[in-house]
């Protein structure tokens, strides 16, 4: 199968294409990536050299830079992670979400309508999509694969149409579509603007941690080699037409989960008192429209599909600090250039 993974220089998107490589090393991948400030080819040294690798270089907002994509690899199904993927760079900017995610989607469902019109139901096409879509939570309850759809960011919005897009290719082209919506995840590739990442890059930085508002926001957090394979069993087993949710049952407020990373760093560190990394805690001004609370009810996928995450939060949290520690230069090199203008406009 020759599978086109869109994103793939991204932060999940390279863990699949580095998961997929690994579990189905007869599939040809191809990492369709426009190498925004958050891909990195630098995520990708271990598929380098595996034989069935290829990287194009190319934008969704470029129908042809997909038709050529399509018919230089006859594509044979599609997995669409890429997307402008950052809540508050939505606020400061929303053009380029409404530009990628939504006619970006629009320009790859097309194309693969196109090249697939002999056999339709023969090619599958994979989207992955984000819990926010539905919201906001009380204090109570769960998100459901039949929860509406009520977006609160312009991320999300532009998340929630290209939702809409897929669904609407299926019901009326009779495309092979199935959507997942996951919640947060964490783990090594991580762009430092989101909130793990930036947290241990603040502190060995000795820099103030942000938390927004009173820091009582809940987000369910998982690890993200459990969303790959969540993703892969979708992709071989989900039927046409169903989204699934995926999370983690793991839900935490954000103050909690910056007070945990700040122990272990100080562990890790030797850090205590007056240096203990807690004490870079600053309470800033609240992200405009935060959504309160995320949870996500995972019983369909974990029935249906037999999936359930295989890390415990504290392995996966582990393997995350030790990788972030491990990884300074790849920390080093990204942050330099245009994150340090977004971090400066963020934090000033
Ligand atoms: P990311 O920001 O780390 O990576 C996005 C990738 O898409 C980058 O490699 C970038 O270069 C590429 N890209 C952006 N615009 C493009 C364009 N016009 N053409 C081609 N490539 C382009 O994102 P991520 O956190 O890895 O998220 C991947 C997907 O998963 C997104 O669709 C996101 O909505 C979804 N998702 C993310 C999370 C999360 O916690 N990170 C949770 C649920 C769903
Ligand atoms: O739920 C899935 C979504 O999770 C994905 O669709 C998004 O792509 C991904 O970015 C993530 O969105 P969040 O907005 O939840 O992630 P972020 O890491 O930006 O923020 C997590 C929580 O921490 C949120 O409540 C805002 C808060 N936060 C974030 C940052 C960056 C802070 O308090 N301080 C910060 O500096």
């Amino acid at each position: 199968m020759n599978l086109l993974i869109t994103g793939g220089a991204g932060f999940i998107g390279a863990n699949l294409v580095l998961h997929w490589l690994r579990n189905h090393p007869d599939d040809v991948v191809i990492n369709f990536d426009a190498l925004t400030y958050a891909g990195n080819l630098e995520n990708l040294q271990e598929a380098k050299t595996h034989p069935n690798y290829r990287f194009v270089l190319g934008d969704l907002r470029k129908p042809h830079e997909i038709s050529k994509a399509f018919s230089v690899h006859n594509v044979d199904a599609v997995i669409h992670l890429a997307a402008e993927s950052h809540v508050d760079r939505s606020i400061l900017g929303p053009v380029d979400f409404i530009q990628t995610n939504i006619t970006g989607t629009f320009n790859l469902l097309e194309t693969a309508r196109k090249f697939w019109s002999a056999d339709l139901s023969a090619h599958r096409f994979l989207h992955v999509s984000t819990d926010e879509v539905y919201g906001s939570l009380g204090s109570a309850g769960k998100f459901t694969e039949s929860t509406a759809y009520a977006p609160n960011s312009p991320y999300s919005a532009s998340k929630a149409a290209s939702d809409h897009l897929v669904r609407a290719w299926c019901h009326t082209y009779k495309m092979n579509v199935v959507t997942t919506n996951c919640s947060n995840n964490y783990g090594p590739f991580q762009f430092p603007e989101k909130l793990l990442p930036l947290l241990i890059h603040n502190c060995l930085q000795n820099l103030p941690i942000p938390v927004y508002g009173d820091g009582e926001n809940i987000r369910d957090w998982l690890f993200v080699e459990d969303h790959c394979e969540a993703l892969d069993r979708v992709f071989q087993a989900g039927e046409s037409g169903e989204v699934y949710n995926i999370g983690g049952t793991n839900e935490w407020s954000n103050i909690d989960i910056v007070r945990l990373v700040c122990k272990k760093l100080d562990k890790e560190l030797d850090r205590s008192g007056d240096n203990s990394c807690e004490k870079l805690i600053n309470f800033v001004k609240d992200r405009p429209g935060h959504d309160r609370r995320y949870a996500v009810e995972t019983e369909k996928i974990e029935k249906a599909l037999k999936w359930s995450p295989r890390y415990s939060f504290e392995q996966g949290l582990s393997k995350t600090i030790s990788w972030y520690l491990d990884h300074q230069d790849w920390v080093k090199n990204i942050t330099s250039g245009a994150y340090q203008d977004y971090y400066e406009r963020q934090y000033g």
